[in-house]
């Protein structure tokens, strides 16, 4: 048992990955959770060889990797490949030591209460659906001049399921509205504030309020997120006299934009138990 070394977006960047497991032994974590962007690339042999890599170094260091899906991860195929392989606390075994945690789940860590709630909205979504279908035309062509070769394309780069639908989020609450201690996500809640890339944009607003709806009917003490690629930390109200403090991630260097980046800014130590206190109400000015 032990902490729980909760690290930012990964990109499917393996030397990122290792670091991250490295820092969670150097931190005396017992294991990572990655908030989504975790690189689960599986229709592609470089992403089964990416999760085959993390698994190892997972194993050799006694350290797990649990992951929720964000954006850029083909949640429906974790689904489809995985859904029956489920462990004792309910995550989809994709290795031994390579565990995804589906929206909504929710478990116990040492006594200290979580839920996952992965999806967020691309803002490159139009980039990605471009390149999709160039490599389309590209086969296309190639098929008239005589070449076999046909490449996957619708799906692999940008994936349909990419955020939750409001149905989804209806379902997963009415199911379980019971607060947590943490909660875990990919995108960031609409009331928080962070001062670099907080995708103000209207397409990216829908799932944003659907995570503000999720802290403000579980009320968790802290909620984690990537997506944003920002280390920041921030309070928001959750309803009532109750406080969330948010907790946002930056991701593998190489997705980093913030000019102070730093590789400590991907991850954050979280001891175990932590069940909610009190949060006290910011102070004003
Ligand atoms: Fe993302
Ligand atoms: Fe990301």
């Amino acid at each position: 048992m032990g902490n729980v070394l909760i690290a930012g977006d990964l990109h499917g960047n393996t030397g990122h990955a290792l670091n991250v497991v490295q820092a969670a032994v150097r931190n005396d974590c017992s294991r990572v959770f990655v908030v989504g962007d975790f690189g689960a690339w599986e229709h592609m042999p470089s992403g089964k060889r990416y999760f085959d890599v993390v698994d190892k170094a997972a194993r050799k260091a006694g350290v797990p990797v649990y992951f929720l899906d964000g954006n850029h991860d083909k949640s429906s195929l974790l689904h489809e490949m995985y859904d029956e392989q489920r462990d004792d606390e309910g995550f989809l075994r994709c290795r031994r030591n390579v565990r995804y945690a589906p929206r909504g789940h929710r478990w116990t860590w040492e006594g200290t209460t979580f839920a996952a709630f992965g999806g967020a909205r691309s803002t490159d979504k139009g980039w990605r659906l471009a390149r999709e279908a160039r490599t389309r035309e590209q086969d296309l062509r190639r098929r008239r001049y005589g070449s076999a070769r046909v490449r996957a394309s619708a799906g692999t780069l940008w994936f349909p399921e990419e955020e939750m639908t409001d149905d989804e989020l209806a379902e997963l609450l009415c199911a379980d509205a019971s607060p947590v201690d943490i909660v875990l996500t990919h995108d960031k809640p609409r009331a928080s504030n962070p001062k670099f890339n907080r995708k103000d944009r209207p397409e990216c607003f829908p799932n944003q309020d659907r995570i503000q709806e999720v802290v403000e009917t579980l009320r968790p003490g802290v909620l984690f997120h990537g997506h944003l690629h920002y280390r920041y930390t921030e309070l928001i109200a959750c309803g009532g006299a109750g406080w969330t403090r948010v907790e946002g991630l930056a991701s593998d260097p190489e997705s980093a934009a913030h000019p102070s980046y730093s590789i400590e800014q991907s991850w954050f130590v979280l001891s175990l138990p932590h069940t909610t206190a009190e949060v006290a109400e910011p102070a004003a000015g």
